[in-house]
């Protein structure tokens, strides 16, 4: 059933000149059929190279709307209309404007993980993988960096030689990982290496072996000549490690470590999203062309910088 669903997408794909871009935290199912899969930064470099008429994305919306600003001539679809990510609606363009004001000397950076809305009113635009290379690179030592506090705080620390403010907002799932859960990961598989995203807490950080974006936690382990790993990112992460390494054993550091919102979308929306290409459809990201100009400003940034 699972191969019949995927053989019709790739069917359609071809016949209706689709690319498939696909999040690492989708399900296994969709990241087979998918044409690239990545984290945010990947993502986001490949739209913008993309030579199909469409893009379908799987994941949640700003990484669609990224898509769209990457490559405003294409039409651009996300595979589940409701997916959307909690933190890019944490901060209001208007109180950036404001804090802007008071602090006139201060560059605003920004996850990518931001409506387009924000991302126009920002400087530089990063990802959870080029974050230290780009504010590091920034001709400026002053910097406001948003929404999510955890990951400024590890840029914070790995560039102490900024000015670094940060605003409260983060990843819900992320966040809510507390040191005592990673301890006792590490009590029950006490030989395992713990990998960590940036947007766990500090105190979390702070007692992992490696800290990355989800595409780096997957190189390092690809690399690594340990046999054991705790994952504290998506818990799809650990399951995608498994199937790629099956002699080495990965572990998820919490049970709650899981989006609801990636994980949305089923093989059966990425079905019905390739039926719907070219079609009216709710799934298609339709941005005013003045809004893309403002916000590319910030993304055509974090490319030049990080790339
Ligand atoms: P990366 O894909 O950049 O690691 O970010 C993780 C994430 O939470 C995406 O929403
Ligand atoms: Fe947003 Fe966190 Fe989900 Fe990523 S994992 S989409 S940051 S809520």
């Amino acid at each position: 059933m699972i191969k019949d669903i995927q053989q019709k997408i790739l069917d359609l794909k071809s016949e209706k000149d689709i690319c498939i871009l696909a999040h690492s935290y989708q399900a296994k199912e969709i990241v087979e059929i998918a044409d690239i899969t990545g984290d945010s930064y990947k993502l986001s470099v490949e739209a913008a190279k993309v030579q199909n008429k469409n893009i379908l994305m799987c994941g949640v919306h700003f990484m669609a709307e990224t898509a769209k600003m990457l490559s405003p001539e294409k039409r651009v679809y996300l595979s589940h209309p409701d997916a959307g990510c909690p933190m890019a609606e944490q901060m209001e363009p208007e109180m950036i404007l404001e804090l802007k004001k008071r602090e006139p000397d201060r560059k605003v950076v920004c996850y990518v993980n931001t409506t387009a809305a924000l991302k126009a009113v920002c400087d530089v635009c990063v990802t959870s993988s080029s974050a230290v290379k780009i504010v590091k690179a920034m001709d400026a030592e002053k910097i406001l960096f948003i929404p999510d506090c955890n990951l400024g705080a590890f840029v914070q620390k790995a560039c102490p030689e900024k000015d670094i403010m940060l605003l409260q907002g983060g990843c819900p799932v992320h966040a809510a990982i507390t040191r005592d859960e990673l301890l006792e990961a590490k009590a029950a598989h006490p030989n395992a290496l713990v990998l960590v995203h940036p947007e766990c807490r500090p105190e979390v950080t702070e007692l992992c072996d490696y800290a990355g974006s989800t595409s780096d936690i997957m190189n390092y382990a690809a690399k690594s000549d340990a046999k054991e790993f705790i994952i504290g990112t998506e818990n799809s992460i650990a399951e995608h490690l498994q199937y790629r390494f099956p002699e080495k054993e990965f572990y998820v550091m919490s049970k709650r470590l899981i989006c609801p919102n990636m994980k949305l979308t089923t093989l059966m929306d990425v079905y019905k999203s390739c039926l719907e290409v070219g079609t009216e459809t709710k799934r298609e990201i339709i941005m005013e062309q003045e809004l893309i100009e403002k916000a590319k400003v910030c993304i055509n940034e974090m490319i030049r910088l990080g790339g």
